[in-house]
């Protein structure tokens, strides 16, 4: 008697802007999944413990300084070395919920002002996502999507470098636009509305992992790519 394989577990990106609670909701999310008896793990982006992750950081907390294009490659090769290890745990069927990922590092990249003289023009969307082309490609985006206003009435912005309300807006614009703009994966993306209360946030989220794990099911059991 053969045992049948274990079906892959799901990748589940979420992404938003800042305060849009991304964190507490993959928090709930990874307890539901589990107490469900779902196996997850949670993969946050950028991961600061690796050294690329290190050099990420102190250029977040502006220790240090690099130009546009070397930070956007190594948020990049950031997610680059996690790779086998993200598609090793979908293969032996453990669900992963990604906190951040490519759309996050394609929409910081292109909204920082450029840089007058050396670099006279914004970095386009094209240039950000090539070096991500090739990765695992979620099998669900959940979108908290939280407006201006609610996201003033929550807590302030940390210190970090993108976090200043001009960067935040040119973000919010150019997640519009990837959303809408990108046609092949239109329907990869689920848009939540971040406003509500905590549970009514992790109701929507839930809904678009029971979608993720449908559309899991009814694949073929290959992970595609970015
Ligand atoms: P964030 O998830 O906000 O970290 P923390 O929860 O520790 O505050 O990520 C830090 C910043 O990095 C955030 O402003 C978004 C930015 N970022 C990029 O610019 N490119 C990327 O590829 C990723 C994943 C994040
Ligand atoms: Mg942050």
């Amino acid at each position: 008697m053969t045992t049948p394989p274990t079906p892959r577990g799901a990748l589940i990106a979420i992404e938003g802007l800042d305060r849009a609670g991304k964190s507490t909701q993959c928090d709930l999310l990874l307890n539901r999944l589990i107490s469900s008896g779902i196996p997850a793990k949670l993969q946050k982006f950028p991961d600061r413990s690796t050294p690329i992750g290190h050099m990420i950081n102190s250029y977040l907390t502006s220790t240090s300084n690099l130009d546009d294009q070397a930070i956007h490659l190594l948020f990049s090769a950031n997610r680059w070395e996690a790779k086998d290890s993200i598609l090793s745990t979908l293969n032996s069927g453990t669900t992963i919920l990604l906190d951040r990922y490519i759309y996050s590092g394609i929409v910081f990249s292109a909204a920082k002002p450029p840089v007058p003289v050396e670099n006279p023009k914004p970095l386009s969307v094209s240039w950000c996502k090539a070096p991500d082309v090739g990765l695992p490609r979620p099998d669900i985006i959940i979108f908290l999507n939280i407006s201006q206003e609610d996201a003033e009435k929550r807590a302030g912005f940390g210190d970090e470098r993108y976090e200043k309300k001009e960067m935040q807006e040119k973000v919010r614009k150019l997640f519009e636009e990837l959303r809408g703009e990108d046609s092949n994966d239109k329907e990869d993306w689920w848009v939540v509305n971040a406003g509500g209360t905590v549970e009514e946030v992790a109701e929507e989220v839930w809904r678009g992992v029971l979608e993720a794990l449908k559309r899991v099911k009814e694949g073929n059991g290959e992970v595609r790519s970015i």
